[in-house]
């Protein structure tokens, strides 16, 4: 790949500020919990797996600038601080758990800090590492999903810029595009933050995958004329029922997909799917500011003094779903039951 997303570097972590795309590639050096926190929060890096990788690359380096009698009471702290940036990704809470159970456990059986310090920053790159890995199997399973000549729609961005690298529904994608049965990727743009049209045409573009953007309303008409052949996207949280939360206006495309007969895949890891969570109706969906709605590249778009939703998710109930890719293999309704063999695999 010609570019990175984030990594582990001398001195702090390493992210391209995605909020700047596809303008400008810039990246950024973050040396506190607290400055990745508030890049995961503002979307400088954004997507669930990218945002759970992040956050143990945070606590790796709050870490290493911490005193030695303050890491017990930092690393409770970071966490908690990180765990509340983003509700809806479960990746985020899988990761930081992962990381402070592992962490806390070593402190509490009296590791030197040192080591500690080590052992923070090897879980964070062991998560980078194996999520590349996870999202090319991803890829791979879904490959075959994807007729020759596909015309594939997907909504926001599941690529190599909201993961380690490769991507989940890009990684379907670009599995597919190896084996040349990709005929064009449509990009919806995404309102507001344009997740399609800033970052998921910029990496595609940049892999030489042909894309055309769609604004969001147009897939509907788009369906009706015989132009898209499947959907694919990722998602934030998939509960155990198989109800899957991802970016807002996937559940319009789920319902538009079943309409015309077009199969709707989601492409996740299993660390997405949250079995404490029933189904969809309870997964929290974050709740952006009016201002991302009302204003469009910094201006304004609607009279002063109206209101805006802004939910950043919505929930698609699970029998709207063909079938989830995961690393594990293609798991096809019932879902629940599917994916629950898996995670207990
Ligand atoms: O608000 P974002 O940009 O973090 O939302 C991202 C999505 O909705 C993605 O589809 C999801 O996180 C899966 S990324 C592999």
């Amino acid at each position: 790949m010609s570019f990175f997303t984030l990594r582990l570097a001398e001195g702090g972590v390493e992210l391209l500020d995605q909020r700047l795309l596809p303008r400008e590639e810039r990246y950024l050096l973050l040396k506190t919990g607290e400055e990745i926190a508030r890049a995961i929060e503002e979307m400088a890096v954004r997507g669930a797996p990218a945002i759970g990788i992040a956050a143990a690359m945070g606590v790796a380096v709050e870490l290493a600038r911490t005193r030695d009698e303050n890491l017990a009471e930092a690393l409770a702290r970071v966490c908690a601080r990180l765990r509340a940036t983003r509700p809806t990704a479960v990746n985020l809470t899988w990761a930081l758990g992962c990381v402070q159970g592992e962490l806390r456990g070593m402190l509490d059986a009296g590791a030197a800090p040192d080591e500690v310090r080590e052992a923070a920053r090897a879980l964070a790159q062991r998560l980078h590492d194996e999520d590349v890995a996870v999202c090319r199997a991803i890829g791979d399973a879904g490959a075959p999903l994807v007729p020759e000549g596909s015309q594939v729609l997907t909504h926001c961005n599941a690529g190599a810029l909201a993961t380690a690298g490769y991507g989940t529904a890009l990684g379907v994608v670009r599995s597919a595009a190896r084996e040349h049965r990709v005929r064009r990727v449509l990009a919806s743009e995404t309102r507001p933050f344009l997740q399609g049209s800033r970052l998921t045409a910029w990496e595609l573009t940049r892999d030489q995958i042909p894309v055309t953007l769609i604004t969001d309303s147009m897939a509907g008409a788009l369906m009706r004329r015989g132009e898209v052949d499947l959907v694919v996207v990722g998602a934030d949280r998939i509960a155990a029922n198989g109800d899957v939360a991802n970016k807002i206006g996937t559940y319009s495309l789920a319902v538009l997909a079943r309409a015309h007969d077009i199969p709707f895949y989601v492409a996740a890891p299993l660390s997405t799917v949250d079995l404490a969570t029933p189904h969809g109706g309870e997964i929290p969906i974050e709740e952006r500011a009016p201002e991302e709605v009302l204003t469009f590249g910094g201006r304004p778009i609607a009279p002063e003094g109206v209101g805006a939703l802004n939910p950043a998710f919505d929930v698609t109930p699970a029998d709207l779903v063909t079938a989830i890719v995961t690393e594990g293999g293609v798991v096809r309704p019932p879902l629940g039951p599917g994916l629950a063999r898996l995670i207990s695999r």
